[in-house]
């Protein structure tokens, strides 16, 4: 394979901070340009100083970023929720209670069709930059339907998280059905899956369940992630300091031990702003986490309930124009903040940052400069999106 050189990037966004701090001047690289070799990036640095190449793509001025990294998604699901959303918007609650419908037509739903529903949404994420993406089981809920969603969603994801403990479906008992998420249906899925998850909320799973479905998965090989603290104070944030969880997410209703909790951790908050906006949960609260210390990533929670965009350019600009984030915050946490939840934030595997040596998957913006991520709200900035050193679509 040759060697391409990319020039005309009048700002280059690479995450390659070794302090990890989004405002790096390190971060940033302006008249850039890049090498392209083996899907990997061989050069990068001020295009004054570049070196000759095969190929040559100018990009006239752009700018350049990774590729988003969207690590929670419930892309595998049959259905539409739209009147539950019509109801929520003239003022209904959201509640758990909404998951047994697309449950119903889940089930309902053969492999491909849930296949073809999922890379539907796959890659229109990937043409608004997503180049690494994290899908959820959790809408199957007995043996045969989690199975056939894992499988699913290993055919479109980069990693997997088992969430056979979303809510107890009608018509198992209680107990019952925690002896089966716990007992065949992990071993059935585990083989598909990076990591466990659990919805630790009132309407779902307390937290003494919580953690036992989280102690089968880990003890199953598997990493653990927990849905926390989205409607209420669930303890699902605890619980996730406590297991040191890679990743608790949602994180609307935090006290101020739940917030030094975090801080003192390695568990990262991942926000879902879209989802908070079409729930009318209060937005998390993302500047008193990093003011405190605390890890944050972003992440579109794309699914038919709670948040149905596939937009980080809307959680991005929403996390800057609503929550008090700068951009270059914003655009750390849905990249390499993000890729830290799932274990990838450094080393040849490293995703959500651009450094010699790294994965050349990056998303070139109709812009000068990041910022107009946040200063042109709703405008689809992204016009080329590269993964592996291949241009997609
Ligand atoms: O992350 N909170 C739990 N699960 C999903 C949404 C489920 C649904 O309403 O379908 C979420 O928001």
């Amino acid at each position: 394979m040759s060697t391409h050189l990319v020039t005309g990037i009048s700002e280059l966004t690479t995450q390659s901070s070794e302090e990890a701090r989004p405002e790096s001047a390190e971060n940033r690289v302006l008249d850039a340009a890049m090498i392209v070799e083996h899907g990997r990036i061989a050069w990068i640095g001020p295009a004054a100083n570049a070196p000759a190449a095969d190929q040559r793509t100018d990009l006239g001025g752009r700018a350049v970023l990774p590729g988003w990294v969207d690590t929670h998604t419930h892309l595998v699901f049959a259905g539409d929720r739209s009147a539950e959303f019509e109801a929520r918007m003239a003022g209904q609650p959201y509640s758990a209670g909404g998951i047994a419908t697309t449950v119903a037509a889940t089930r309902a739903a053969t492999e491909e069709q849930l296949v073809v529903n999922a890379l539907r949404l796959r890659l229109e994420a990937a043409r608004q930059g997503t180049t690494f993406l994290e899908t959820k089981t959790g809408y199957g809920l007995d043996l045969e339907s989690e199975t056939r969603s894992a499988v699913a969603a290993a055919a479109v994801a980069d990693v997997v998280s088992y969430l056979g403990a979303h809510v107890v479906p009608p018509g198992i008992d209680r107990r019952d059905y925690l002896d089966l998420v716990t007992g065949p249906m992990l071993a059935a899925v585990a083989p598909y899956a990076g990591f466990v998850d659990v919805f630790c909320e009132t309407g779902a799973f307390d937290v003494e369940e919580s953690r036992e479905v989280l102690l089968a998965g880990r003890a199953a090989g598997l990493g653990v992630r927990v849905h926390g603290n989205q409607l209420g104070h669930s303890g699902g944030v605890a619980l996730a300091v406590e297991l040191g969880a890679s990743s608790v997410d949602h994180c609307n209703h935090l006290s101020d031990a739940d917030v030094a909790a975090l801080a003192d951790s390695p568990t990262v908050a991942t926000l879902l702003p879209a989802c908070d906006l079409s729930t009318r949960q209060p937005l998390a609260p993302a500047r008193r986490l990093l003011d405190a210390g605390a890890s944050i990533a972003f992440a579109t929670n794309c699914n038919p309930g709670s948040s149905y965009t596939s937009s980080m350019a809307f959680c991005v600009a929403t996390a800057v124009l609503q929550m008090g984030l700068t951009v270059r915050e914003a655009v750390w946490a849905a990249t390499r903040g993000a890729a830290r939840t799932v274990g990838a934030e450094l080393g040849p595997g490293a995703v959500g940052s651009l450094r010699t040596g790294g994965h050349a998957s990056f998303q070139v913006l109709d812009a000068p400069s990041v910022s107009h991520l946040a200063y042109r709200p709703g405008v689809p900035l992204t016009v080329a999106v590269w993964k592996n050193g291949e241009r997609l679509g």
